[in-house]
């Protein structure tokens, strides 16, 4: 018997699905049992690096959700609409889904995965986050018995290669994004990478399966890294730390009792010890560090996107339904499926409790590191570190302070009252330290 995939989009993912499947020798024993049924495009008439017959390609995608001799659709044409629609009317016909789409999955997952349920099918996300790193599966198979405590990645490959790129070269940011965008490793339009959007979306699916709860995309903490510069990553390496765009997940401290289990959900730049384990991972390369109790820690890295890497997710998905449907037709495979049902409480940034780095320009006067001090002081804010430079340009002085863990609420107290202080002329930067 042979199975048929329905595959919405034939793009960088959707080309790299078809040379797979196409070529099925040296792989995986199920791959000759699983045939392209259908393909769909927006443009009938482009060239494109694999051949698909003519009767098989088509613009017409509602007609292979309804195509009753599809058994999984693979929607690799991303955007939210038609994609969420057409995901929708797949499940209805009974139809297993292989996506990629993290946009889809992060803000209609809770519509797709009950309507998932409520049918019996499949959906399955491997490729989603992080591209060709098994991640996905990890947390949902291999590592089911532990209690994990925390989960942070670089999950977006076009920031890490700008930071990257800023550490290795005391680059700017501008430049380096103008760069990026050359080499094709950033969209022409940057926002969802460089302010943190994909890495948000990212983060809210592997939260969901690292928690065991559904995630609201809207209450994860997010910022991007357009406010880095140079300085900031030449006193970060002079202080012993590198510069990542972090996704950050981890059960919060409760403050009044043990029983609270809300979550910190948050994606920010981080200043992060350079020996950490994420530390050393440049370039578009993507990593992700779970912490499990029995396991401690584990950490995957690898290509987080491009054609054949995200193909391989995608690929090793269709499998694992076909494998499923194979040995239990008429049952759903609990580890592959999405039993979540209740949504995460996810604690306001306000009461985190972390690290900072800041980066203060000041007038070069007598008693500013006393002010600052004080008013530190004031809001039980301590210091680690403290580097100042004498006159960086029309007699200003630079400040850069790294705090012990505080609340961030009394940081941002004592910056609030450091803005004030008439030695002080501006904070150009403020971040989070891990
Ligand atoms: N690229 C990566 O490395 C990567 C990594 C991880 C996840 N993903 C995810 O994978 C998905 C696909 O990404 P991609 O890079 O392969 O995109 P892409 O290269 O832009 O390809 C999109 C494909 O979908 C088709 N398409 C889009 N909208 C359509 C519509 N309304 N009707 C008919 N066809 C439509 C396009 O048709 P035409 O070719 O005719 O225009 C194209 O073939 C996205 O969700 C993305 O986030 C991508």
């Amino acid at each position: 018997m042979t199975y048929k995939v329905g595959i919405l989009g034939l793009g960088t993912v959707g080309m790299g699905v078809a040379k797979i499947l196409q070529d099925p020798l040296g792989r995986h024993p199920l791959l000759p049992e699983i045939e392209i049924g259908r393909v769909g495009v927006r443009s009938l008439n482009k060239q494109r690096d694999v051949a698909i017959a003519p009767t098989v390609i088509t613009d017409d995608l509602e007609a292979i959700v309804n195509d009753e001799t599809v058994d999984i659709v693979v929607e690799v044409m991303g955007g939210i609409e038609p994609a969420k629609s057409l995901i929708l009317k797949a499940i209805g016909n009974g139809k297993h889904i292989v996506t990629a789409n993290k946009a889809v999955i992060a803000r209609h997952g809770n519509e797709i995965f009950t309507a998932a349920k409520q049918k019996g099918v499949y959906v399955m996300l491997e490729a989603a986050a992080c591209g060709g790193i098994p991640v996905i599966q990890a947390l949902k198979q291999s590592l089911g018995a532990n209690r994990i405590s925390e989960l942070t990645g670089i999950v977006n490959g076009t920031t890490n290669y700008i930071l990257s790129r800023m550490y290795f070269e005391g680059a700017d940011f501008d430049a380096t994004l103008a760069e990026a965008q050359q080499l094709g490793y950033a969209e022409a339009d940057p926002t969802a990478d460089v302010d943190g959007y994909d890495a948000a979306d990212k983060m809210a699916i592997l939260a969901s399966l690292a928690f065991g709860d559904r995630v609201k995309l809207e209450d994860i903490y997010r910022e991007g890294i357009r406010s880095i510069t140079s300085a900031d990553i030449g006193y970060a390496k002079e202080l012993g730390f590198t510069i990542k765009l972090l996704g950050i997940a981890k059960r919060a401290k409760s403050k009044s009792n043990n029983n609270d289990s809300s979550l910190e959900i948050r994606v920010h730049p981080t200043l992060l010890p350079i020996q950490h384990p994420l530390a050393n991972i440049h370039g578009v390369t993507n990593a992700v560090r779970i912490e499990g109790d029995p396991i401690g820690e584990v950490v995957f890295s690898g290509p987080g996107a491009g054609s054949g890497a995200t193909a391989s997710a995608v690929v090793a998905d269709i499998i694992n339904v076909v494998a499923a449907l194979k040995s239990m037709p008429n049952q759903v495979n609990q580890l592959m499926g999405c039993s979540h049902e209740h949504y995460a409480k996810i604690a306001p940034i306000a009461d985190t409790v972390t690290q900072f780095y800041a980066r203060l320009l000041t007038h070069d006067k007598p008693g500013v590191i006393g002010d600052l001090g004080t008013a530190f002081g004031k809001h039980s804010v301590s210091l680690n570190a403290i580097l100042q430079k004498t006159t960086v340009h029309d007699g200003l002085a630079e400040i850069v302070v790294v705090t012990q863990r505080v609340s961030e609420c009394n940081f941002q107290k004592a910056i609030a009252a450091i803005r004030e202080l008439p030695t002080m002329h501006s904070i150009p930067t403020i971040l989070r330290v891990l």
